[in-house]
């Protein structure tokens, strides 16, 4: 993606031409994602959130189908965390490589990269994917329970963040996508440190 701009308040914008670009987005973030990683997707009906979240899951390791979960408000996923955090480590022992398709990467045998093993005991990663759009209050979220969820280890993906105001956690990368003639305009702000970890790195990898 050689037309993205970085710049020193932490602002990444790109422009992605279809939705394979923003799939290969969402990768490029779950390359970065560290434990606890809270990231708002703000954007119209139809920016293309969910697909940015497709793309971040099917990269590292989740095989079915992602759904929007518009009504159910949150779908879980825990992903095989060995397989999450390898596929960051290769991500970053391959970017000196040029072009690389990560969802090729995630599919290929990576037992070589593997020896570095973490933390045995945490063998699952969970991220949460928010759908807050039918949210009629954001009080709402603590009956659902999200301080459970979101237990400062569990990834957030969230869309529609401004309907859960006030009770979300706050972001540490806000995404805003807007229509751009047939494509989409991106911008990755960071709003916390571990956010400017997280956006600086993805300029680099763009
Ligand atoms: N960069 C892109 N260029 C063109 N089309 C795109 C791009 N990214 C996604 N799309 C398309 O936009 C459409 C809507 O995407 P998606 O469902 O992800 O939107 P959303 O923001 O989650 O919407 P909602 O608010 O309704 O949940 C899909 O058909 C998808 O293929
Ligand atoms: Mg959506």
């Amino acid at each position: 993606m050689s037309n993205s701009q970085y710049n020193k308040k932490s602002l990444l914008t790109v422009f992605l031409p279809d939705e394979s670009a923003m799939i290969d987005l969402g990768a490029q973030l779950a390359a970065q994602a560290q434990p606890g990683t809270i990231i708002y997707l703000d954007g119209d009906l139809g920016a293309g959130k969910t697909t940015l979240v497709r793309g971040f899951l099917r990269a590292c390791g989740h095989r079915g189908a992602v759904k929007s979960p518009t009504f159910t408000v949150v779908e879980p996923y825990a992903l095989d965390y060995n397989k999450f955090y390898d596929y960051n480590q290769l991500q970053v022992d391959l970017k000196q490589n040029d072009r690389i398709d990560p969802l090729t990467i995630s599919k290929t045998d990576k037992s070589d990269v593997n020896s570095k093993s973490r933390d045995g005991n945490k063998s699952l990663q969970k991220v949460y994917h928010f759908d807050l759009y039918r949210l009629e209050d954001p009080e709402e979220l603590e009956y659902l329970g999200i301080r459970d969820y979101l237990d400062g280890q569990a990834i957030a993906l969230i869309e529609w963040p401004a309907k859960g105001e006030g009770v979300l956690p706050k972001a540490d990368v806000l995404i805003k996508i807007t229509h751009q003639k047939q494509g989409r305009g991106v911008e990755l702000r960071a709003e916390s440190e571990l956010g400017k970890a997280i956006v600086s790195r993805l300029a680099l990898s763009l």
